[in-house]
């Protein structure tokens, strides 16, 4: 095949077609003609229903069995078990490639492979990366030219030499001659695969057509394979929003911060600050790629282009910015869909309309006992389109890092902000986070709590001690007053009757105006076991309807509660194994004993 310039591409492309053996193959340009053209044609099949009431926007239903990512069919197929870990799913990269084989075969017959070249941050630019997927989804087409930069301008980049991560994509429902397609084709879940291979730095998913099982540019390149670039090259790749905060006075800092899925990024990356003369504007929502500058400083970049964000809970009260960014030229997936032709969702901020159809296809009424959006259910938008976009979001020199956020949804022990006091407290803090379960992965233990090192536990593509021995290293390599200061936060604490102690969203610009002052150096603290906290007056809460009480309880260090945490933490540790770094236990025997 000579579709491109690259040689290797052409070799691998010619393969993949003799394996999958499709229709036609298509190599795509990433113009708006093409995108048009696609999304038109699944218009007319059915599998996009446009949005009479939202410009450029259209509906998608999946399949009832493939609305998240599957962390129990994702598997980091290292050579040696042993690099995978204790964490993640490993297969001998022989064996699966010989069962994925035998599923590729023939798995594109009736449909057309789309050839996507990708960028992973601005095209051209240093610390961006090339992906190319190969899949038999336009679907996956359409939302890859919103989530990185698509076609001809990153082959162009590419070159005849340049080097490529390869992304091999199938939905796993070859079509027989005459065969009228399903409107979400896919494979059942034991056929489902989403493997990598990183050493060869090459991802081979199949059976899925949703999100971080198919965009594979998202979780699979640029947190799974990157984090095994940047163990090897000496940076971080993370499962983090960026954010710029700009004081009354104009002085600006950049956080990052690492929730796990359906714990807040997007939100937080996008507030509205509820305290006067504030601002908060948007580097990237969902992952960051992290290398220090020549001055010595962290400097992160958003390597996405737009956002794959959770449609439930968002409304004009929560997150204006995400309702403002999302009102054309969006992509919905398993929203409900209105008599009017717009979207619907459980807390969109306007009552239930009468009528609806369900992200399933079935009539919904109010009374009817099913949600109308599935919880996972998704806006896929241009971050462009987000009305506080930094100005500096695509500057590929990065931007500087002043903090970093690390938490979870927890409904008891962990206070809203906690500072550590350097850099591997830091780590500490990070390695022993947990969180609910939510439902942005398939999974039976929703609302449980499990440890979720700096919210990468589904996304580390080697083992997790030494994700965390590369997080101390990269510490012990910098000047520790340069290196980002790590903060422990908690927005979900919840009172004994089950409502919310902190309100959270725009409200958590109080807790971001406190990190801003410690960073700045001016900031008041109080030492406590955990770490430096605020004490209530150091928050301001001009405005804020909180209780006196429950503020105490948020800033409070709770003995009981944290030496119960602590030997969850010992156990999870125990579970880690004999590489857990050793400045890691000694971190947790003293806090132990601290506390005591
Ligand atoms: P992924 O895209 O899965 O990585 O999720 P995310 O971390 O970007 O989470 P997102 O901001 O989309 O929020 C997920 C859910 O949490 C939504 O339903 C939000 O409404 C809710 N949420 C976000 N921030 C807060 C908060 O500060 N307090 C409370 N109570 N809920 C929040
Ligand atoms: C997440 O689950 O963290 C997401 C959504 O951001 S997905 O793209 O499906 O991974
Ligand atoms: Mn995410």
């Amino acid at each position: 095949m000579t579709l491109t310039a690259n040689a290797a591409l052409n070799a691998w492309l010619a393969e993949v077609r003799d394996l999958c053996r499709p229709s036609e193959v298509y190599l795509c340009d990433g113009s708006q003609q093409e995108y048009d053209r696609l999304i038109a044609e699944m218009v007319a099949s059915g599998m996009a229903t446009p949005l009479k009431k939202r410009p450029g926007s259209y509906l998608f239903r999946s399949d009832p069995s493939d609305v998240a990512r599957v962390e129990n069919r994702t598997f980091i197929a290292s050579r040696r078990k042993e690099d995978a870990g204790p964490t993640n799913n490993w297969i001998d990269p022989d064996e699966l490639k010989a069962t994925m084989t035998g599923l590729y075969s023939g798995c594109m017959q009736g449909r057309t492979m789309y050839v996507i070249p990708f960028s992973m941050g601005p095209i051209g630019s240093p610390i961006s990366k090339i992906g190319v997927e190969i899949s038999d989804s336009p679907y996956v087409v359409i939302n890859m030219r919103i989530m990185t930069r698509i076609g001809s301008e990153v082959l162009a980049a590419l070159g005849e030499r340049g080097e490529f991560v390869r992304c091999l994509h199938s939905v796993g429902k070859p079509l027989a001659p005459g065969e009228k397609d399903l409107s979400w084709p896919c494979a059942p879940i034991e056929q489902k695969y989403i493997s990598h291979f990183p050493e060869e730095r090459t991802i081979w998913s199949y059976g899925s057509g949703y999100g971080g099982n198919a965009l594979l540019g998202k979780k699979c390149f640029a947190l799974r394979i990157a984090s095994v670039q940047a163990r090897d090259e000496g940076w971080l790749a993370e499962h983090m929003l960026i954010l710029k905060i700009t004081s009354p006075e104009g002085k600006t800092a950049y956080v990052c911060g690492a929730f796990p899925s359906a714990c807040g990024k997007t939100n937080l990356a996008m507030l509205v600050p509820t305290i006067k003369g504030w601002t908060v504007q948007t580097v990237g929502d969902d992952i960051a790629w992290m290398k220090f500058g020549a001055d010595g400083r962290l400097y992160a970049i958003n390597p996405e282009a737009g956002f794959f964000g959770v449609a439930p809970g968002t409304s004009l009260d929560s997150n204006p910015n995400a309702m403002h960014t999302i009102e054309r030229d969006t992509i919905f997936t398993n929203v409900g869909l209105t008599d009017d032709g717009d979207v619907w969702w459980e807390g969109i901020g306007i009552p239930a309309p009468a009528h609806l159809i369900d992200w399933q296809g079935n009539d919904w009424t109010p009374d009817c006992g099913r949600p109308a959006a599935h919880p996972n259910a998704r806006f896929t938008a241009p971050a462009a389109r987000c009305p506080v976009i930094a100005p500096e979001w695509e500057d590929p020199a990065g931007v500087p890092i002043s903090a970093i956020l690390v938490g979870g949804r927890r409904p008891t022990t962990i206070p809203l902000v906690n500072e550590s006091l350097n850099w591997a407290h830091g780590v500490f803090l990070g390695s022993v986070m947990g969180s609910e379960i939510t439902a942005a992965a398939i999974s039976d233990k929703i609302g449980q709590v499990r440890r979720d090192p700096f919210a990468m536990l589904p996304f580390m593509g080697y083992h997790v001690c030494d994700y965390l021995n590369h997080w101390l290293s990269v510490g012990q390599k910098a000047d520790e007053a340069k290196l980002p200061r790590i903060y422990y936060v908690n927005w979900f604490r919840k009172a004994q009757d089950g409502r919310w102690l902190w309100p959270g969203y725009g409200e958590n610009s109080r807790v971001l105006k406190w990190i801003f002052s410690r960073v700045s150096g001016e900031g008041h603290a109080v030492a406590t076991p955990i770490g430096n906290m605020p004490s209530p007056e150091d928050i301001d809460t001009e405005g804020l309807a909180v209780a006196p009480e429950d503020m105490a309880q948020l800033l409070a260090v709770d003995r009981e509660a944290w030496l119960r945490e602590l030997e969850s933490v010992a156990e999870n540790y125990a579970e880690y194994g004999e590489k857990l770094p050793a400045r890691l236990r000694e971190e947790l025997d003293k806090l132990q004993k601290a506390l005591a």
